[in-house]
């Protein structure tokens, strides 16, 4: 938490110098990578193998056209002048022989290197291959000298040459990312910047733009659904951030790859192309099923990611348990919808057009590329467990704005027990915490308006909740449960992503239809958490009116 601020004003000095904004990767870049089917194992053979089936399966044609390194490739010493070196095992003829092959199939190369004293590898840092740090802009010479179009570049061995993966520096990582972004700048050649610091700092608001193309904003990916999960629930508080020219970067795609079934898959992927995060293949595409690679080449699917708007898709409506919603804008005023399926059984989803803002639309089935004709108020589907509905919305009729009535959840009136707290965020802004945890505090709003009525309502929350968490082995991975009662009837339990990285960042609007109100003005709503995990912490919450 402390850090947040010794970055904040790093960051605000580092935005002196100029954006490495050269008019390139003003869409999302699309490519090859080995990382999730080869770790740092792959060699010269593969490298031109996969290559050359970018080609021939039809791939480079559709955009996949950077073929990238990764882990493995470099040497463990310099030359005496102290230019990098690769390792002659795993590259025998040599990178710029590779590099020429890669240009010759009409594909772009890409050069990992690391911001650190030594690069990653997968042995627990006992590799010593070379890292960048102290050679910037000798390197930079020399991986544009070797033809890059590309550096994605990583972040071991950031803090010392004995601290393999430190994942909470005491020092601002923009210092590395600005140096080698200046160090590309000064070698006149256009090279995308794909920066990897693993989601550690926030780089989204750096801004990322002023660093890079892309920034990672979440530690690896692997092969599971709950990775999946986890990632796009961090991915919540920053999808504004995205935009021509600087992606969120949601990692390598593990589309192919043997960890999830081909419905999850095609969520991962849908989502991931609507996020317009970069799409790198990353699996042997010697071995990929016809399944996969369809999926990989879905036509639709790709024109969202290359949109030239380049904003992404953002969270609409979480049912919790039941399906999440997202959408966002096209650039031909169309909107695209990703609904995903959370249960891990076959069910019956119910996609609901007001939770993008539509009472009407004409919908095309993206992943069946087929009309729909139009559609009005809902749309149902049986979707296999983790699977989606992804729709392009044109010529949507609106709905009218939601109102609410908000209440404070620090107002001098409501109930706090059990330890529960109010914090002041900041001189304007002050929200109750401690809800929930080993205490069970509890938060009891008073005095709601149940209208003339009562019945269900939809009700909206201010939250906050930096309960950030790089690990996928903990429940609820970059969430929090809420649990509401309105006039002491049954909780509701409610999933809430985080809100940001620091306890600072409000994350507006989250609905939830809640059932028990009376009419007049005696209603209550009741927040905790029972099962001794925190609650978000509560800054209002919207009765609709
Ligand atoms: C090569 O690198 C290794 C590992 O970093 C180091 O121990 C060794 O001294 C280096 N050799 C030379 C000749 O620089
Ligand atoms: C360093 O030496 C290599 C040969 O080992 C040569 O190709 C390169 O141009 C030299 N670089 C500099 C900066 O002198
Ligand atoms: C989904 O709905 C259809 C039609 O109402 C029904 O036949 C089917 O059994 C339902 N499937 C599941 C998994 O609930
Ligand atoms: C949602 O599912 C998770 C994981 O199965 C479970 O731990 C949790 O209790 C469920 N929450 C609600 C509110 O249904
Ligand atoms: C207080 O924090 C809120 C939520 O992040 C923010 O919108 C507001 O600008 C902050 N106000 C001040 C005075 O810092």
């Amino acid at each position: 938490m402390h850090s947040f601020w010794v970055w904040g004003l790093l960051v605000a000095a580092a935005r002196t110098s100029y954006a490495l904004d050269n008019g390139i990767a003003r869409t999302p870049s699309m490519g090859w990578n080995p990382y999730n089917a080869f770790s740092c194992n792959a060699v010269q053979s593969q490298y031109e193998a996969q290559a050359q089936l970018l080609v021939d399966l039809g791939l480079s044609a559709l955009g996949y056209d950077i073929v990238s390194l990764d882990c493995g490739w470099q040497g463990t010493n310099r030359t005496s002048n102290g230019t990098f070196t690769w390792s002659a095992t795993a590259i025998p003829n040599g990178i710029p022989a590779l590099s020429g092959f890669i240009h010759g199939l009409g594909l772009k190369f890409a050069v990992y290197s690391d911001g650190g004293y030594f690069s990653c590898d997968a042995s627990g840092g006992t590799k010593h291959w070379i890292g960048s740090l102290g050679f910037e802009a000798q390197d930079a010479q020399t991986f544009v000298n070797w033809g890059a179009d590309y550096l994605k570049y990583d972040n071991c061995y950031s803090v010392s040459p004995t601290d393999f993966v430190d994942y909470s520096p005491s020092f601002s990582l923009t210092t590395h990312y600005a140096t080698m972004r200046d160090a590309l700048k000064a070698t006149g050649k256009a090279v995308v910047f794909s920066m990897c610091e693993w989601g550690l700092q926030d780089p989204a608001r750096w801004p990322g733009t002023d660093f890079g193309h892309s920034w990672r904003m979440s530690n690896d990916i692997a092969d599971s659904w709950a990775d999946v999960l986890r990632i796009i629930n961090e991915l919540v508080p920053i999808t504004g951030f995205a935009g021509p020219g600087g992606f969120n970067d949601m990692d390598l795609l593990e589309v192919g790859n043997s960890g999830m079934t081909i419905d999850e898959q095609t969520s991962h992927f849908a989502f991931w192309a609507a996020a317009k995060s970069p799409l790198f293949i990353s699996t042997d595409l010697s071995k990929i099923s016809s399944s996969a690679l369809s999926l990989l080449k879905n036509k639709g699917l790709i024109a969202v990611n290359q949109d030239s708007l380049g904003k992404s898709i953002g969270f609409r409506r979480r049912y919790t348990n039941i399906s999440d919603v997202w959408s966002g804008p096209l650039s031909d005023g169309s909107t695209v919808a990703v609904v995903i399926n959370l249960a891990g059984t076959t069910s019956n989803v119910t996609f609901k057009l007001s939770d993008v803002g539509f009472s009407s639309a004409h919908a095309v089935d993206l992943l069946s590329g087929a009309s729909l004709g139009m559609i009005s108020g809902s749309l149902s589907r049986t979707l296999n467990a983790h699977g989606s509905i992804v729709l392009q919305l044109s010529n949507a009729v609106s709905t009218p704005a939601l109102t609410f009535k908000f209440y404070s959840a620090a107002a001098s009136t409501n109930i706090l027990s059990n330890g529960a707290a109010t914090r002041a965020v900041n001189s304007s802004v002050t929200v109750v915490g401690e809800l929930g945890g080993p205490s069970r505090g509890v938060l009891t709003i008073t005095g709601i308006d149940g209208g003339s009525s009562g019945g269900s309502k939809l009700v909206s929350i201010d939250y906050i909740n930096a309960d950030w968490t790089q690990s996928t082995n903990v429940p609820c991975a970059n969430c929090r449960f809420a649990f509401l009662s309105v006039n002491g009837g049954a909780p509701v339990g409610v999933q809430m992503p985080i809100s940001g990285m620091t306890w600072d960042i409000v994350l507006t609007g989250y609905l939830v239809e809640l059932s028990g109100f009376k009419s007049g003005t005696s209603n209550t709503i009741t927040i905790s958490n029972p099962t001794g995990q925190f609650a978000p912490d509560i800054l209002r919450v919207g009765v609709q009116v």
